[in-house]
C-alpha cells in the first residue's frame, strides 16, 4: 500500500473518532450550580435575543438562584430571550405544586422579567394533548435552541423521554415509567402519569447542551449514559452523538460515581 493511502486512512479514521463529552468537576453542588449559572449569562451575553430551553427539578434549585444572583450582580438583560421549557405534566395546573410551568415562573421566568411573550409554555390544561404537543413542537422547530439545560431522571431520563423512546422522536406525550412514579410518590406528589416533553431530537439539535447533576446517584446515571455505548434504554446516552456539544456540570461525588465506572469497563 503506497504511503500516501496509508496517511489517508489513518486521516479518515482519525477525524470520525468522535470526541468526549466535556466533563466539569466542582468541590461542591453550589459552585457547579454556578457554572451553570455563568453559562447562560454568558449566552445571553453573547446573544441577547438566544432561544434557552429550561428543566425543572431539585437539582436546578441552586442553578436558578445562582442565576438569579448573577443577574441581580451583573444588570445582564434577560428581556429579549425566547424561554422555552423541557417537559411538563399532563393535566397540571400551572397553580398546582407539580406544575413545571409555576416552577419556572417562580425561580426563572419572574426574577429573569422575562416578559410574557418571550415565555413559550406548555399548557398543561390543554383540551387536546395530541394538539398541543404538536404547537409546542412547531415552536421549537421555529426557535432553534442555543442552549438547552439538562438534568438527569432516575433511569437516564432526559426532559420525559422515558427508556425506550426513539432518539428521532420530537415533542411528544410521554407514559411515565415506575421509576418516576415511585419518585414522584415519595416525594408527595400526585401521581401523574403522563407529560409532554421535548423529544431526545430537539434536544439534540440545540447548539449547546448542559447536563447537570450532584451526589453519587446522578453519578452513576451519567456513568451508565457515558461509559457505554448509547442504547434507547438509556436515554441521556444519545448525547454521546453530539458530544462536541455537550458539557456534563457535576460535583466531585457525581464525578466520582461516573470515574469509577469507567475504570471497571
Ligand atoms: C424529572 C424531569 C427531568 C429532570 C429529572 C431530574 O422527572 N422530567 O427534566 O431533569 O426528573 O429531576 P431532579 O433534579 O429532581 O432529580
Amino acid at each position: 500500500m503506497a504511503l500516501t493511502e496509508k496517511l489517508t486512512i489513518t486521516h479518515i479514521e482519525l477525524t470520525t473518532k468522535k470526541p468526549d463529552i466535556t466533563i466539569r468537576e466542582f468541590a461542591t453542588e453550589r459552585e457547579a450550580a454556578r457554572a451553570v449559572a455563568q453559562t447562560i449569562l454568558s449566552t445571553v451575553i453573547h446573544k441577547p435575543d438566544a432561544v434557552i430551553m429550561f428543566p425543572t427539578g431539585q437539582t436546578q434549585i441552586p442553578v436558578y438562584e445562582e442565576l438569579v444572583s448573577l443577574k441581580e450582580e451583573t444588570c445582564v438583560d434577560f428581556s429579549k430571550i425566547h424561554a422555552f421549557h423541557l417537559d411538563e405534566y399532563v393535566g397540571v395546573a400551572p397553580e398546582e405544586k407539580e406544575s413545571f410551568v409555576g416552577f419556572l415562573r417562580e425561580k426563572v421566568f419572574d426574577p429573569l422579567h422575562i416578559p410574557y411573550e418571550n415565555r413559550y409554555e406548555i399548557d398543561g390544561m390543554a383540551a387536546d394533548p395530541e394538539v398541543e404537543a404538536k404547537r409546542y413542537n412547531d415552536l421549537i422547530t421555529t426557535h432553534p435552541i442555543d442552549l438547552v439545560i439538562l438534568g438527569i431522571g432516575p433511569n437516564g431520563h432526559i426532559g420525559f423521554n422515558e427508556p425506550n423512546t426513539p432518539f428521532d422522536r420530537e415533542t411528544h406525550i410521554a407514559t411515565l415509567s415506575q421509576e418516576v412514579l415511585f419518585r414522584d410518590e415519595k416525594r408527595g406528589q400526585q401521581p401523574f402519569t403522563h407529560a409532554y416533553t421535548a423529544g431526545i431530537a430537539n434536544i439534540l439539535r440545540a447548539k449547546q447542551i448542559l447536563i447537570v447533576g450532584f451526589g453519587e446517584e446522578k453519578g452513576k446515571e451519567f456513568d451508565k449514559a457515558f461509559n457505554n455505548p448509547p442504547t434507547v434504554q438509556c436515554p441521556a446516552s444519545a448525547l454521546q452523538r453530539v458530544s462536541d456539544r455537550v458539557t456534563a456540570i457535576m460535583d466531585t461525588p457525581a464525578a466520582a460515581a461516573l470515574n469509577a465506572g469507567k475504570q471497571t469497563k
